[in-house]
């Protein structure tokens, strides 16, 4: 009997051990970091053949990388549509979201966000030849915005009627056709679209559109991850890496 509780306390304190070394029961801890995005939006993130990770490339991407980089760990992307991001976050399909997605009083209601990496705004891009000057002409024209991004929220607060497509592209493609007459979206995406395609050009309005922050979105309360991202979106911010990788997507794309 007296064996038998040895033999036993023995088995017993392996186990710890070895549940110790490798967490089981608990939470096992992956070295991954699971960053969901939309590559629809370039230069913060689009499909490429050599992307910084697998077919995904743009800022975002290369900053995903870097956060896993500097906590020894490895980025994936998974693509999916802008509008399931949330989602995705909230029932843990994926850790984070790096989407070039502005901190909306909304959105935090679902998700908390990390400190703020990139300012932005909305533009509009019309043809050449559009007569519209400031948000507010507009409003007898037809406007094209894409779902779920803030420059749907911001045409529907101005109260205008409007059309909205699933891709960037869409809408532009729309505009290029005369089939709307001005899309709605981020100012550094809006370049990209007008440096693509002949015949369009860019109207700011600084007074109707207000200042935007790009931030990661992680789960609520998931502070163990969200301090790794915010040191890490410090670090890049103070040494230039950030502003370096905006020059090179917007400029040599
Ligand atoms: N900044 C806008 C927003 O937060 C648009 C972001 C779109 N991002 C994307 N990866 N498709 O709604």
């Amino acid at each position: 009997m007296k064996k038998m509780t040895k033999v036993m306390a023995t088995v017993i304190a392996m186990a710890m051990i070895i549940c110790g070394l490798t967490a089981c029961g608990g939470e096992a801890k992956s070295n991954t970091i699971k960053f969901g995005t939309n590559a629809e939006f370039p230069p913060f993130e689009f499909v490429a053949a050599n992307g910084v990770i697998g077919q995904f490339d743009g800022i975002d991407i290369a900053i995903a990388k870097q956060i896993a980089e500097d906590n020894g760990m490895t980025a994936e992307i998974e693509n999916m549509e802008f509008d399931s991001l949330l989602i995705a976050i909230q029932n843990g399909q994926i850790d984070a979201a790096i989407a070039g997605m502005t901190i909306k009083e909304e959105r935090k209601e679902k998700v908390d966000f990390s400190i703020p990496y990139y300012q932005a705004t909305q533009v509009m891009i019309v043809k050449e030849d559009s007569d519209i000057q400031k948000a507010s002409d507009m409003a007898d024209k037809k406007i094209c915005v894409i779902q779920g991004y803030t420059g749907e929220i911001c045409v529907k607060e101005m109260g205008y009627p409007y059309e909205s497509f699933k891709k960037g592209t869409e809408a532009v493609l729309e505009l290029v056709n005369g089939k709307c007459d001005v899309v709605v979206i981020d100012a550094a995406t809006a370049k990209k679209y007008v440096q693509d395609n002949a015949g369009l050009k860019i109207v700011e309005d600084a007074e109707a559109f207000e200042g935007e922050e790009y931030a990661i979105a992680v789960k609520k309360g998931n502070t163990e991850l969200l301090d790794k991202i915010n040191k890490s979106l410090e670090k890049m911010l103070s040494d230039g890496t950030i502003a370096d990788l905006g020059i090179k997507y917007s400029v040599a794309e």
